[in-house]
C-alpha cells in the first residue's frame, strides 16, 4: 500500500543485535542521546507518490549524495517523546498524538510534506515493538524516540524538495541533565536571540539548534547548564531555554508562562503543565514575563519558584540565573513545593502510577 493513511511496514530484524549482556550493561548509565536500539525505521515520500517503502530495519548510516537538499537548506524537522514501562508491566507513550500533530505544523512552516498521523503513530509502535527489551527499567528511565524528516531529493535549487526520508531513531536514556533532578542554572543569552517573528520559532526544525549553539556555548563559559532566550524584538521578554518552556510560579500560588506567540515551541509538557495546575485550581496565565520583573520579583519574594519543562528534562527547578548585571535567584534557588508537586504528579500519569483523566497515556504493548 502506498500513499494513503496506513502503510504496510517490512521487518527486516537486525542480523547482529547487541547482545543481552552488552545491552544490559549499556542501560546501566545510558546518559541521554549516547546509545542507541538495535533498529530503526524509514519511510520515503516522493511528489506525486506520497508516502511508501516503509521499514523497520537494522540501524545504520544513511548514505547521501553531496548535492541532499537538506545538507544546503537545512529542510529537517524533528520530534521528541518517550516510551516507559508502565506500573501495570505494559509499555507506554505520553501524549504522541500532540507530537503527531506538530510534526505536521513544523512540516508545513518548513514547506515539506504532511506525514498522515496514523503512519507516524504507526511507526513509533513498530520500533518499540522490535526494540522493547531496550526500554530503560530503572526509576528516572524511558526510552526516547526521536522522529524525524529531512528532504533527500538531489536538487540545488531553492524551493521546496519534492523527495523527504523520514527516519526514527529510538536512544535508551536516563536525566537530561547530568546532575539528575537538581536545579539548573540558566545564562540569560545578550547577544543571541533565538527566534524573530514571522521566523521558525514555532517549528521544531533542527536549524533552530544550530542557531542557539553559540548562546549555549555562552551559558557554558559562564559556568550555566542552559541558555534561556529574551525576545528578538525588544530584547527584554522571556522566550525559553535552548530546549525547554520555563514557568514562573508566585506567592499566591499563581503560575506564569510565555504566550505561543508563534517564536517559541508550543511544548506538550508545557500543555500538560497548564491543564494539570488549573485542574488543582491554580490560576495559569499565559502572558509576557520580562527580564526587568524576574529579577524585582525575585528580589521582592514574590517570585517564589522558577522551572523549565520539555520531554527531555520532564521538570527541572531552575536555580541561579545569570545576568551580566548579577544574578537572579528565585526563592530558595531549589526545587520548590510547586515546581516538585507538578513533576510528581506528571510523572505519576506518564508511567501509570496515577489515573490519566485527559487520555494522555496510550498504550504500547
Ligand atoms: N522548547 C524547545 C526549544 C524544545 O526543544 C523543547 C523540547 O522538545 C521544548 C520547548 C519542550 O517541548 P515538549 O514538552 O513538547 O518536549
Ligand atoms: C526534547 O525534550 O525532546 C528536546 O527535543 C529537547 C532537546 C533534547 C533538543
Amino acid at each position: 500500500m502506498s500513499g494513503g493513511d496506513k502503510l504496510d511496514f517490512e521487518i527486516h530484524q537486525n542480523p547482529q543485535p547487541v547482545s543481552a549482556a552488552e545491552r544490559a550493561a549499556m542501560l546501566a548509565n545510558p546518559g541521554f542521546g549516547r546509545i542507541f536500539t538495535d533498529h530503526m525505521v524509514t519511510i520515503r515520500y516522493a511528489d506525486g507518490k506520497g508516502w511508501y517503502d516503509a521499514r523497520v530495519e537494522a540501524r545504520a548510516p544513511i548514505p547521501m549524495d553531496p548535492a541532499t537538499a537538506v545538507l544546503h537548506y537545512a529542510q529537517e524537522i524533528f520530534e521528541g517523546l518517550k516510551a516507559y514501562h508502565a506500573a501495570d508491566g505494559g509499555v507506554t507513550m505520553f501524549r504522541p498524538d500532540a507530537n503527531a500533530r506538530r510534526f505536521n505544523t513544523s512540516a508545513e512552516r518548513m514547506s515539506m510534506a504532511q506525514m498522515p498521523e496514523q503512519v507516524f503513530l504507526d511507526s513509533l509502535h513498530r520500533i518499540i515493538d522490535v526494540d522493547r527489551e531496550w526500554i530503560p527499567t530503572a526509576a528516572e528511565g524511558s526510552l526516547y524516540l526521536r522522529p524525524f524528516m529531512f528532504a533527500t531529493e538531489v536538487f540545488l535549487g531553492v524551493r521546496p524538495a519534492l523527495e523527504y526520508l523520514y527516519v526514527l531513531i529510538a536512544s535508551p536514556v536516563g536525566s537530561y541533565f547530568s546532575g539528575g533532578v537538581q536545579p539548573v542554572t540558566l545564562w540569560v543569552s545578550q547577544e543571541y536571540t533565538r527566534a524573530a517573528p514571522g521566523g521558525t520559532g514555532a517549528a521544531k526544525c533542527g536549524g533552530n539548534y544550530a542557531a542557539s549553539l553559540a548562546a549555549q556555548a555562552e551559558a557554558i563559559e559562564h559556568g550555566c547548564d542552559q541558555v534561556v532566550f529574551l525576545d528578538a524584538v525588544h530584547r527584554k521578554y522571556v522566550d525559553e531555554l535552548g530546549g525547554m518552556n520555563v514557568f514562573f510560579v508566585y506567592d499566591d500560588g499563581t503560575l506564569v508562562t510565555p504566550p505561543l506567540t508563534g517564536s517559541i515551541l508550543p511544548g506538550i509538557t508545557r500543555d500538560s503543565v497548564i491543564t494539570l495546575a488549573r485542574a488543582a485550581g491554580r490560576t495559569v496565565h499565559e502572558q509576557p514575563v520580562s527580564i526587568d520583573d524576574w529579577r524585582a520579583d525575585a528580589a521582592s519574594g514574590r517570585l517564589r519558584e522558577v522551572f523549565a519543562c520539555g520531554t527531555a528534562a520532564v521538570i527541572t527547578p531552575i536555580g541561579v540565573v545569570r545576568t551580566p548585571d548579577g544574578e537572579i535567584v528565585a526563592g530558595d534557588g531549589s526545587g520548590g513545593e510547586v515546581t516538585m508537586g507538578l513533576r510528581q504528579q506528571l510523572v505519576d500519569i506518564q508511567r501509570g502510577r496515577a489515573d490519566d483523566p485527559y487520555g494522555w497515556v496510550h498504550r504500547v504493548l
